[in-house]
């Protein structure tokens, strides 16, 4: 996605060799329009394919992507917590999630009548990494016997194995961009076919 990656050249702040900062269009601070093209571009890549009738994404950063999309799709969006609320009373699916960043394992959780074997979902979130948010919101969806359409990411960084795992494990992988390398403050992109 040509736009998507101007934006990042321009905005973005390579803070290390592994962490992109994009928190002023992204993280932090949203970019609407780069928000509502976002969403067009996953719709685009699921069309022709089985119909979904869900989106998944973990709070907070996946929620103003998993919005849009849901918008394009015409299908309600849904965000799994990372704190239970006060009135998740229902059943709940719940997943362990590794945070490699912060070095702990937390649970995620989606209330059980949201999600059920009838539905098609197709998972949005920010960034790809290692992948542990990605299998996380899976184990949901198997929780809930529904199907997969596949995994939207916006930003990739495929030197980290998220990417290689997802698709080793038969998962459709749709990534916007995918970041090659981030050196010396600099960021380099897969060159595409
Ligand atoms: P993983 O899910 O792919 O294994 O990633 P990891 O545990 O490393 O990511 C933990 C958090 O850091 C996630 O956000 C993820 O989106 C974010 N993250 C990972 N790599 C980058 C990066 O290069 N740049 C930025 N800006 N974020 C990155 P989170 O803690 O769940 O927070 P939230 O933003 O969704 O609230
Ligand atoms: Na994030
Ligand atoms: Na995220």
């Amino acid at each position: 996605m040509e736009s998507l990656k101007e934006k990042i050249l321009i905005d973005g702040i390579a803070l290390s060799e592994d962490v992109l900062k994009v928190d002023s269009f992204l993280n932090h601070q949203l970019d609407p329009e780069l928000m509502v093209d976002i969403g067009k571009e996953f719709a685009k890549r699921v069309e022709g394919g089985k119909k979904v009738t869900k989106i998944l994404t973990i709070e907070a950063s996946g929620i103003a992507a998993a919005l849009t999309t849901g918008l394009e799709l015409g299908v309600p969006v849904l965000f799994a917590r990372k704190k239970k609320s006060i009135t998740m009373t229902d059943d709940n699916y719940v997943s362990q999630v590794y945070s490699f960043t912060k070095k702990e394992e937390s649970d995620i959780t989606v209330a059980k009548r949201f999600l059920n074997e009838d539905d098609h979902v197709l998972i949005v979130d920010d960034f790809l990494a290692r992948g542990a948010a990605a299998f996380g919101l899976i184990s949901i969806v198997e929780q809930a016997g529904a199907s997969l359409a596949g995994v939207g990411i916006i930003i990739e960084k495929a030197f980290q194995d998220g990417g290689t795992k997802l698709r080793e494990a038969g998962h459709p992988v749709y990534s916007l961009v995918r970041i090659q390398s981030l050196e010396k403050g600099k960021v380099y992109f897969v060159e595409e076919e």
